[in-house]
């Protein structure tokens, strides 16, 4: 396993097999986004895509019963790379109905061994007055958050409600084997050799038997990387520091569940939840580079889905992402980073990263998912 994200292998007539889920509410408009840039790139970079739709998540359930169908799993492990919206949405909540949308994305992680999920979280100069953080908190942050993302409390079984004699009452299950720590934690400290070198491991071990394993691996793994700083902190310690001194992470491990909730929180720090990527990776890999699933970090925002509202920013950053990772196409991974800034430097705003401000919003450029998209396109274009 290299943490270096790009692989070998393209040539210029490379066409990439991608496996397309728009999923459900804005997903569909934003990988829309996404594919228009991912198309620049191709025409500018010599290289194309085949692309796969599929019906997953809500539109699964209403369509065939079932949030994904196996098939539409092998047809993901089979493409280049998985390229995802969001799934879920008012139709599908009942949390107790036995279908539910969300199962798509444990069938994806699990079925496909993506064990590691890369949240990087990078505060753009231009978008300082959209953060809820004071300017001068945000100076100089740039953090990945690797979450654990096959095993924990989301995988941990038994997890049901039962009838006792005391009433109801429910479990889940939060296990890790010292493999599935030590390859997660392993990764961290690749990474970090090539940003920082420095590694926050998250964990609660002053309660937990799990976390207590945690630290004891991450510990035996340490000697190998003698040129990385460790640190271990506790989960509430961390989501402290992240609003104090967000500045102060360079590669946050941890498990399935902190990093979910901290991941969220660390969005808050970026300006919007729609502006950030992520990347789910095992240890497959293809022709191209790691076999992998890309998908912005926010949900299926049901509220402003169909209305041309949602920024694809996190969508396009993502396929970013798969560019260096999957592709092997970091020349137009940048290139597309780059159109990002871009566009965001000329003064093009989605409604969720207009500053508060309304003067100040009134000087930007306010655009559509689709507008924001094309404005990327032609940045890449040239
Ligand atoms: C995420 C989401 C999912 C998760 C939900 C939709 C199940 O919050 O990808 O962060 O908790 O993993
Ligand atoms: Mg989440």
């Amino acid at each position: 396993m290299t943490a270096a994200g790009a692989g070998a292998g393209a040539d210029a007539s490379t066409t990439y097999r991608l496996a397309l889920i728009p999923g459900d509410g804005v997903g569909t408009e934003v990988v829309a986004g996404a594919v228009e840039v991912l198309e620049a790139a191709g025409r500018r970079f010599g290289f194309g895509f085949e692309w796969q739709t599929l019906l997953v998540g809500g539109i699964a359930i209403d369509t065939y019963g079932v949030a994904i169908r196996p098939e539409d799993v092998e047809a993901c492990r089979a493409a280049d790379a998985v390229l995802l919206g969001a799934v879920g949405g008012p139709r599908w909540d009942n949390p107790d109905a036995a279908v539910r949308p969300e199962q798509a994305l444990f069938a994806l992680r699990g079925g496909l061994g993506l064990f590691a999920n890369l949240r990087p979280i990078t505060v753009y100069k231009e978008l300082i007055g959209a953060s809820p953080l004071k300017p001068e908190l945000l100076e100089g942050v740039d953090c990945l958050i690797l979450r654990e993302l096959t095993s924990g409390l989301y995988f941990g079984r038994p997890s049901e409600q039962r009838i006792t004699p005391e009433g109801r009452a429910a479990i889940d299950t939060l296990w890790y084997t010292e493999a599935e720590i030590r390859r997660i934690v392993t990764l961290a400290f690749e990474l970090a050799r090539g940003r920082r070198r420095k590694v926050t491991q998250v964990d609660k071990a002053n309660v937990l038997a799990t976390s207590r394993l945690w630290r004891k691996v991450t510990d035996e793994i340490r000697p190998q990387f003698p040129d990385v700083e460790l640190e271990h902190r506790l989960v509430d310690s961390a989501a402290m520091i992240l609003a104090k001194w967000p500045a102060g992470f360079d590669v946050l491990v941890t498990e399935n569940l902190f990093g979910d909730i901290l991941s969220d929180e660390a969005a808050v720090i970026a300006g919007s939840l729609g502006l950030l990527p992520s990347a789910s990776l095992g240890t497959t890999t293809t022709k191209h580079g790691r076999h992998g699933l890309y998908e912005p970090i926010h949900g299926s925002a049901p509220d402003i889905a169909g209305k041309d509202l949602a920024n694809p920013l996190g969508t396009i950053l993502s396929a970013a992402m798969m560019l260096r990772w999957s592709l092997g196409q970091g020349e137009a991974a940048d290139a597309v980073e780059a159109a990002v800034k871009q566009a965001l430097a000329d003064g093009f705003r989605t409604r969720d990263l207009l500053p508060g401000d309304k003067a100040e919003a009134a000087t930007f450029t306010t655009v559509g998912t689709r507008e924001m998209a094309r404005v990327v396109a032609d940045r890449i274009a040239i």
